[in-house]
């Protein structure tokens, strides 16, 4: 587990970026955290690190939002969808188990269906400063280390 604190959206996406450089094709990143706690700021980045040309917005009107890419991303907001059977109907295994990396906000909402493999992050306000934010992760330790030190050295 790590732990890391942003004190700005920029500082998120840049985050977000470093993130993106220790991903693969077939992963998964589960993101937990209230409202406007960050979790598509860094999925900005992410997408930016990964090359992603499309404008990046949480999915409103269909529940995944497709990029492509030279890997291509999914990204999944699963705020007012949470009935596993409806997901799992959608062909939500098809996303996490397939080739593309798949970015799931709101991921606590069907954690039964999220894998065991995937990299998680929580997202939280901290009360004292409006722009800072208090960010967890967890993932395969090499992948842990290697995003504190570009963090640290950026
Ligand atoms: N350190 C920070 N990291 C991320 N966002 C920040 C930070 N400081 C301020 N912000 C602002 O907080 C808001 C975060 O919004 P964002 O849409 O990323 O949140 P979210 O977690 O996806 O929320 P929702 O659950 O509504 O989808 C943005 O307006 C952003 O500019
Ligand atoms: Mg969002």
């Amino acid at each position: 587990m790590i732990n890391l604190s942003s004190s700005s959206a920029a500082e998120t996406e840049r985050l977000g970026e470093i993130i993106a450089t220790q991903l693969n094709r077939g992963d998964v990143v589960a993101f937990v955290g209230d409202l406007a706690a960050g979790k598509t700021t860094m999925i900005r980045g992410i997408c930016r690190g990964l090359n992603i040309q499309q404008q990046i917005d949480s999915p409103t009107y269909t529940l995944v939002n497709e990029y492509p890419g030279k890997i291509p991303v999914y990204h999944m907001d699963c705020y007012r969808e949470n009935r596993l059977e409806e997901w799992l109907e959608l062909g939500v295994n098809e996303y996490f188990f397939g080739e593309g990396i798949t970015l799931v906000e709101w991921a606590d909402t069907i954690m039964e269906l999220i894998p065991d493999t995937a990299i998680r992050l929580w997202l939280d306000h901290n009360l004292d400063t409006e722009d800072s934010r208090q960010i967890r992760m967890e993932g395969p330790e090499t992948v842990e280390e290697r995003i504190v030190n570009l963090f640290k050295t950026q």
